[in-house]
Order: C-alpha cells, then sequence, then structure tokens
C-alpha cells in the first residue's frame, strides 16, 4: 500500500520558469502527487511570476533587500512568512539565485530541495553549463538536492546525465540540461513525497532496490 503525501510546494525562482512551469504542468496533470501552493521571486518581472499567474497560481514579488547574493532579514522573514501562510511542505528552488542561510534552512528543516545545472559536486556555483563546456567534459548533468548552509553542497537527492557534444555552445548544452532538469525535478518530487528518503551523513537513500 502506498503512503505517498499530496505535498504542498513552495516555488521561489529568480529565472524564466521553465522548472517551476513542469512541476506545476506535472501537477495539475495528476502526475506528480503535489500541488503549487506559491511561487515566489526576488525579481519583479521574472519569467515565473507571470508564468505561475498565467496558470491561475498564486504568486508574489519579494524585494530583497540591499545585498547582492542573498535576501537581506526583512526579506528572509518576509518569505518564511509568506511560505508558513500559504502551509507548504516542501520549499523548491527552482533558478533561485540568492543563498539561502540560517533562519530560513531551520524554519523548513530538510525541506528545502535545489536543482543545479550540473553532476554536483562537479561545477558548483553559476553558469555550471558553461563551466563544464570550459572544462572539457564529455558528460555533464543535473543534480536534485537538499540545500544546507554550504554552495550546492547537500545530501543527493537523484541526478540525469547529459552528453556533451562537439558541436555544443553554452546555450545548447544548457537548453538539453534543462529538458533534463523538467523529467528530474518532478520525479524527484514524487520520491519525496512517497517519504521514502533518508538521509544519512552525505548520503540520501531513495529506497530504490527496496
Ligand atoms: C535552471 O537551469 C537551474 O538548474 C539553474 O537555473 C535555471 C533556472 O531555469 N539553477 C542554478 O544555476 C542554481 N545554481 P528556470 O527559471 O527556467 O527554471
Amino acid at each position: 500500500m502506498s503512503n505517498t503525501t499530496r505535498l504542498r510546494l513552495g516555488i521561489l525562482g529568480s529565472g524564466k520558469g521553465s522548472n517551476m512551469t513542469a512541476i506545476a504542468d506535472a501537477a495539475a496533470a495528476g502526475q506528480i502527487p503535489a500541488e503549487v501552493a506559491l511561487v515566489l521571486s526576488d525579481v519583479a518581472d521574472a519569467g515565473i511570476l507571470a508564468r505561475a499567474a498565467k496558470r491561475g497560481l498564486p504568486a508574489q514579488f519579494i524585494p530583497p533587500g540591499k545585498f547582492r547574493t542573498k535576501l537581506d532579514e526583512e526579506a528572509e522573514r518576509a518569505c518564511i512568512a509568506a511560505l508558513q501562510a500559504a502551509r507548504v511542505d516542501l520549499v523548491v528552488l527552482a533558478g533561485f539565485m540568492r543563498i539561502l542561510k540560517g533562519e530560513f534552512l531551520r524554519a523548513f528543516p530538510q525541506r528545502v530541495i535545489n536543482i543545479h545545472p550540473s553532476l554536483l559536486p562537479s561545477f558548483p556555483g553559476l553558469e555550471a553549463w558553461r563551466q563544464a563546456l570550459d572544462y572539457g567534459v564529455k558528460f555533464t548533468g543535473c543534480t536534485v538536492h537538499f540545500v544546507d548552509q554550504g554552495i550546492d553542497t547537500g545530501a543527493i537527492i537523484a541526478q540525469q546525465t547529459v552528453p556533451v557534444l562537439d558541436t555544443d555552445t553554452p546555450e545548447s548544452l544548457h537548453e538539453r540540461i534543462q529538458q533534463a532538469e523538467r523529467t528530474l525535478y518532478p520525479a524527484a518530487i514524487t520520491l519525496l513525497a512517497g517519504g521514502k528518503i533518508s538521509v544519512r551523513g552525505r548520503r540520501a537513500f531513495t529506497g530504490a532496490g527496496d
């Protein structure tokens, strides 16, 4: 018997929102046991907010404050309050380009996940697809991981490889990685909804092979 829960998702993004769209569409079609309860962005005119509004999803801009790479205290508190008011079970970072630390992570322990466009621990940080191309690897991919205090360092939940082609440009490689992301992220959310993921040390066990 399945003990899968329907998760209420809070999705945070700064960009165009293709991951949010894939997750919202999979949820609306009943393909994943989840619903999008709230979409937040630190960028007032981000595509993710427009795409959420088009789908009738609650979407809100949170002014990030004075820092460039993180939210200031007031913004972080506003985010936490909005996510709690929306009764969010899982916080899903989808191209959210600011670091979340201390207070935010304590408010949602082991309940914040991120997708990164490389096979971590290779190429953390910005423009991971460009880093992979510049380095000359033959395979890269994407990683869904729990968020901890580091940058792209939390326990890994799921990964998908993507080949690097001789003809690739940064743009074509990023597009193929994003295609993989649109399958991997919904699949990882389904794993989490199944309640089967446990973390010991660096390793997240997904129950695969039970
Ligand atoms: C995605 O490719 C995601 O992996 C990346 O931002 C893009 C957002 O696209 N995230 C990072 O680089 C985080 N370090 P989207 O707005 O179309 O979902």
